[in-house]
């Protein structure tokens, strides 16, 4: 969606030599929105036992974690570099999350380490593998039914959680293991802008628990919702109803009034006040006109690798100017490496700077380095105005240096007589 009035303001004056400051292209994420953001969901969720460990793999910056641990988020962390960066950043055990799957023993035990965090188990038989014996254990569960959506897909053939025919025996033989405090965990939505359907997935939450009352005597400590709470990248969508969502959990909430409401949502945090800024460096006519920039997929892959929309702007494009329609495209040698397809945009010249939008989550973090491309650098635009380069663009150094250790000691087959 076009960038929120509050940041255009703060950003835009200053974007052409903040542009000729760094060099692009660059993400640059906005502490004063982001911090806004925040506030807005502890107020909206006032009267709730509500706590955010907000998803680390969306934009897994220190200095963005440490403003919101500041603002009193929890992190969510799924791998080790996540784990390390929240426990830098100054996060305590009562407030990492880990959700991982597919995990080992060492994993586990990296998540036990310096007073440990709240351990989300994606199968019963993960209970064996970890380290010591945990005090307080959730099960992420997948409802197999018709939740989910394009980008999470659909939960019958997804590989994250439990079953729900199997939950309950997974809790029971946590029990029958000495395990006494429990806590619930799903994430089968993306993006999602209807409050409606958060509710319809978190009420399968609150009967999984109303099961494991009545069945095991078991009150959970927490049920946490999950992310997937959506923004509107597209100028037409509408913002999620944030009063409306805090409306039916209460309501959801009425029965487990004991029970801490945790969600780990990125996009929703982060999400609106990120862009990317590129400049255009090439203007090709063939079937179509490319615009190409100066930034690739491996900055944002959400468009080739969804289709997903990221509006854009041309910067200082004169109000009059006509629209033509345009492709905007990277440099990697795949033809989905593509940031805007068939999008109508103020003519464009070479130099002119882009502002890509909505990339503050799921966008640098995604990114890879196939065909040797590489990730660029953060900005952090400060509420004074200051701006911080909070990593520096990738460089060749960084891409060759696994190949620098080239293995002294290698395999070699056995000897036929
Ligand atoms: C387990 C888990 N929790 C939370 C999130 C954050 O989702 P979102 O940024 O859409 O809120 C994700 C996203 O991939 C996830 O896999």
């Amino acid at each position: 969606m076009p960038i929120h009035d509050a940041y255009r303001q703060r950003l835009y004056p200053n974007l052409a030599q903040i542009a000729a400051h760094f060099g692009t292209p660059f993400h640059i994420y906005d502490e004063a929105g982001i911090r806004q953001t925040v506030r807005d969901l502890y107020t909206a969720f006032e009267g709730l036992p509500f706590q955010e460990f907000f998803a680390v793999k969306a934009l897994p910056n220190p200095q963005i974690l440490g403003i919101l641990n500041q603002e009193g988020c929890g992190f969510d962390c799924s791998s080790v570099p996540e784990l390390i960066l929240a426990r830098q950043v100054g996060a305590q055990p009562g407030s990492i999350f880990f959700t991982s799957n597919n995990t080992t023993q060492s994993e586990f035990a990296i998540a036990q380490a310096d007073g440990g965090s709240y351990l989300n188990l994606d199968d019963i038989s993960l209970l064996n593998r970890v380290p010591t014996k945990p005090e307080v254990v959730a099960f992420r569960m997948n409802p197999g039914s018709d939740m989910g959506n394009a980008i999470i897909g659909k939960p019958e053939v997804s590989k994250f959680g439990i079953p729900r025919e199997k939950l309950v025996d997974a809790y029971r033989q946590a029990q029958s293991q000495g395990i006494k405090r429990f806590g619930l965990h799903q994430m089968v939505v993306s993006n999602e802008l209807d409050a409606e359907v958060l509710l319809a997935s978190t009420k399968l939450l609150c009967d999984v628990a109303r099961q494991l009352q009545d069945e095991l005597d078991i009150a959970l400590e927490f049920i946490n919702i999950g992310g997937g709470l959506g923004i509107p990248y597209e100028p037409t969508q509408k913002p999620l109803n944030l009063a409306q969502l805090a409306t039916g959990l209460r309501e959801l909430w009425h029965d487990f009034p004991q029970t801490k409401l945790f969600m780990e949502s990125g996009r929703y945090v982060t999400g609106p006040h990120g862009v990317l800024v590129t400049r255009v460096i090439t203007l090709k006519d063939s079937y179509r006109r490319y615009v190409g920039v100066d930034a690739s997929m491996p900055a944002l892959m959400r468009p080739g690798m969804y289709g997903a929309y990221h509006h854009i702007e041309v910067h200082d494009a004169a109000t009059d100017s006509a629209l033509e329609m345009v492709d905007v495209v990277g440099s990697l040698c795949e033809n989905n490496d593509k940031f805007a397809v068939q999008r109508p945009l103020p003519t464009v010249k070479l130099g002119d700077l882009l502002v890509i939008q909505d990339t503050g989550a799921h966008g640098h973090s995604m990114g890879f380095n196939y065909n040797g491309r590489l990730r660029p650098q953060e900005l952090l635009l400060r509420a004074d105005g200051s701006v911080e380069r909070i990593r520096r663009a990738e460089t060749l150094s960084d891409y060759f240096a696994t190949l620098a250790h080239v293995e002294a000691d290698p395999y070699q087959p056995p000897q036929t007589p």
